[in-house]
């Protein structure tokens, strides 16, 4: 969502400030127009060169020696969004206390645009109480913070604090941009393996990553849809995306269920287990007892609980299969879903745990429409092109 939007980087100094580059790039790839301010501490890591090739533009370093007499006004007013990247530590007290002396913080001061804010420290900074503070004024103002991740620092130590990857920090400034296709639509995802439990340390579960459901979650938050992820998996950081994490198919249910009531589209992407032991020992079981018996019940049906809601969203099921589409395409019928999404997870690079998927498309008329194997982030794409043209055959806007 970043075709023609108008990007101002701020830079700080930090080593980290050498990515920002690379930042630069990834959103002027994404399409975005891109104009570069940076604090005199920044030029110390990075060249205001390296960012004029990158942008076309040169970036401001001194509010007083610009072409411009007040370019942090008029980049204020221009920018659709401001992301500062890497923002240090002296940065985030500067902006949380309003202070606008270096080009940077006046110019964060200057705008009504959305500010994400990335930053990059030493974990000790990244942790002390006066940035934590910091960091919660900064969101109380609305501003979105793209949290740093583990890893090498700089001077050799590991640990919390290293800027995040560029792409994500793009994905945050386009989070930020209202105006995708899914702008203002709630949608509903499962994801993830559900666990039964059999005692309190052993469960019944299943291969299931979450990877495809993230992915299709992600997808629609790029494309502007509010997303509640209900998940048994690792689930995502995203600004539109809200986490419900659960371990059981009950727990699944319940929470699905009541956000189902206000979802305009509900993808059931987690692979739920059908059966539960009928009783979870409340300790442990013994070797030494042998073999259990366990008694198996069944867990509610997520997807069939929605499909009997009256108004429903837009429903669309998975199926996993291991083998021929028959079964998938009597599912699609049987299940009152207007989109099936079957794949064979015996095939080679395809289902649980791989990056990669190959699907065919069921719907309810019986039609198929097999896709070719593609990373599974791009099957989330192309599968919200096809909802969008569905729901609008139907006579929905998006
Ligand atoms: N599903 C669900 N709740 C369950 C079981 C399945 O919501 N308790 C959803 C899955 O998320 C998926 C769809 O139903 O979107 C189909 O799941 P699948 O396990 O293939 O369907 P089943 O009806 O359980 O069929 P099968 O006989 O193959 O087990």
């Amino acid at each position: 969502m970043l075709a023609g939007r108008r990007v101002v980087l701020g830079v700080t100094g930090g080593v980290a400030a050498y990515k920002a580059a690379y930042l630069a790039r990834r959103l002027i790839e994404r399409g975005a127009v891109v104009r570069v301010v940076m604090t005199e501490s920044a030029t110390k890591f990075v060249g205001p060169h390296t960012f004029a090739a990158i942008t076309g533009s040169r970036p401001v370093v001194d509010l007083f020696d610009a072409e411009d007499v007040s370019p942090h006004t008029t980049f204020g007013r221009w920018a659709d969004a401001v992301v500062v990247a890497p923002a240090t530590a002296a940065t985030l007290a500067r902006l949380a206390n309003g202070l606008s002396d270096d080009s940077v913080s006046a110019t964060v001061l200057a705008t009504a645009a959305p500010v994400v804010i990335a930053p990059a420290m030493h974990t000790e900074m990244w942790q002390h109480p006066a940035t934590v503070a910091n960091v919660e004024r900064l969101e109380s103002f609305g501003y979105h913070i793209v949290s740093p991740e583990a890893g090498a620092l700089a001077g050799g130590d590991t640990g919390l604090g290293r800027l995040a990857d560029p792409d994500r920090i793009a994905d945050a400034v386009a989070a930020v941009l209202p105006g995708g296709p899914l702008t203002g639509v709630e949608v509903l995802i499962t994801a993830g393996g559900t666990r039964e439990p059999i005692d309190r340390v052993r469960y019944l579960g299943n291969h299931s990553s979450g990877k495809m459901g993230n992915a299709i979650a992600a997808a629609a938050a790029r494309r502007g849809a509010n997303v509640t992820l209900v998940t048994a998996g690792p689930g995502i950081e995203h600004p539109r995306v809200t986490i419900i994490p659960v371990d059981t198919a009950a727990e699944m249910a319940d929470a699905a269920w009541a956000i189902a009531k206000k979802a305009e589209v509900a993808v059931m992407a987690a692979a739920v287990a059908d059966f539960r032991p009928a009783e979870a020992l409340d300790g442990k079981l013994r070797r030494a007892d042998g073999p259990p018996t366990i008694d198996l019940e069944p867990t509610p049906d997520v997807l069939g609980g929605i499909a009997e809601m009256s108004p429903r969203p837009f429903l669309v099921g998975f199926a996993a299969e291991t083998g021929a589409l028959d079964e998938a395409i009597a599912k699609a019928r049987r299940k009152g879903v207007d989109l099936l999404v079957a794949n064979d997870v015996t095939a080679p690079g395809s289902g649980f745990g791989t990056e990669t998927n190959q699907v065919t498309i069921v719907l309810p008329d019986g039609s198929t429409e097999p896709w070719s194997l593609m990373p599974k982030t791009e099957v989330a794409e192309r599968l919200w092109d096809r909802i969008a043209e569905l729901r609008k055959r139907e006579g929905t806007s998006t």
